[in-house]
């Protein structure tokens, strides 16, 4: 009973945490693998070199997802000019090697800002992306990406549709994302152009930040609460600090019970196996018993209805 309620906890207290803990993924990773998904799903019967779009639900409106299979020898040897924005010269690695690729074009359009905040930039382009996959299963869900190099010149992204860059401010920049969500800026190759070597997302940006926001203060207990844009200063510190320490005393009471609660879940488990072994030892043993009855057994049992219904 005990156990149960400590199991139950156990559950709880894992599930509660791990939208917080740094196995979930982001945003921007979630929207990689449903975007993988509804690019394989474009490919019934796919010829190699064909671009295929992709169907999105109504809560992705406006995002626009391809496909593209390719051999990655064919890749490395002849590139492929024109995939959307995207333009791969002769050179492009696929690593770690596998036979075919499928590279999968990202175009988020409105919800750019949503899945790559840039705060202190102006998007001028809606993001790009450019990811590569496996080829080997097209009905796979949840692939990894494969990284890919640009071993002669780089791959160029040429955008449509940029905006004007808004008066007084500085030269656009190009932005790189690559999985882990951290940008990196270089300048343009050319009007409206990035250069890139590697998969990511892409776009071009302005800094529109005359006043850096500043980051907010974050005390060592920060984590623990949702971080609210504290509006008066002077008051909600005392009750900050309030809700910090009873949510200090909560947690730190909340670990000593998860610790009691995994070391008896240890043991019980243990407990269960072994009770599981020693049960399965005695049930293999009694078949074994059972098997060399069981010919006999049956061959008296069912013969003579059998016979009797077909002689009469
Ligand atoms: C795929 O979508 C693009 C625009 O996003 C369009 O230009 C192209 O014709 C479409 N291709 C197919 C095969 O429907
Ligand atoms: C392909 O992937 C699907 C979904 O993950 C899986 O069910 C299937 O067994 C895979 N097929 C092969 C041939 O590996
Ligand atoms: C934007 O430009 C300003 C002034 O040139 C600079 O101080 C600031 O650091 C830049 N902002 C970012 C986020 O790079």
């Amino acid at each position: 009973m005990g156990f149960l309620i400590c199991a139950c906890l156990l559950q709880l207290l894992f599930l509660g945490s791990s939208p917080a803990a740094a196995q979930s993924p982001s945003p921007a990773r979630a929207l990689d693998a449903m975007l993988q998904d509804y690019a394989y799903r474009a490919f019934v019967r796919p010829h190699t070199g064909i671009v295929y779009n992709g169907t999105v639900p109504a809560d992705l409106a406006g995002v626009a997802v391809s496909g593209l299979r390719l051999r990655s020898g064919s890749l490395r040897r002849k590139g492929f000019s024109d995939y959307f924005e995207f333009s791969f010269p002769p050179g492009v690695i696929v690593q770690p090697y596998v036979e075919r690729v499928v590279l999968v074009y990202h175009n988020l359009g409105e919800l750019s800002e949503k899945y790559y905040p840039l705060p202190g930039y102006t998007y001028l382009s809606p993001i790009l992306g450019l990811l590569v996959y496996d080829a080997a299963n097209l009905s796979a869900v949840g692939l990894s990406e494969l990284s890919i190099v640009a071993s002669g010149s780089p791959i160029s992204v040429s955008f449509s549709n940029v905006r004007a860059v808004p008066s007084g401010s500085p030269a656009p920049q190009c932005v790189w994302f690559d999985l882990d969500g951290v940008p990196q800026f270089r300048g343009l190759e050319a009007n409206n152009v990035c250069a890139t070597y590697r998969r990511g997302h892409f776009s071009i940006v302005v800094n529109s930040s005359d006043v850096a926001p500043a980051p907010g203060p974050s005390g060592a207990i920060a984590p623990l609460i949702p971080t609210d844009g504290g509006r008066n200063k002077g008051s909600s510190d005392a009750w900050k600090i309030a809700v910090g320490v009873v949510g200090g005393v909560i947690a730190l009471g909340l670990l000593a019970l998860l610790l009691v609660c995994f070391v008896r879940y240890k043991r019980e488990k243990k407990m269960e196996v072994m009770e599981r072994n020693a049960e399965v030892g005695e049930t293999l043993r009694m078949a074994q018993v059972g098997r060399s009855q069981a010919p006999v057994a049956l061959g008296t049992r069912t013969k003579p209805v059998i016979e009797s219904e077909y002689v009469a």
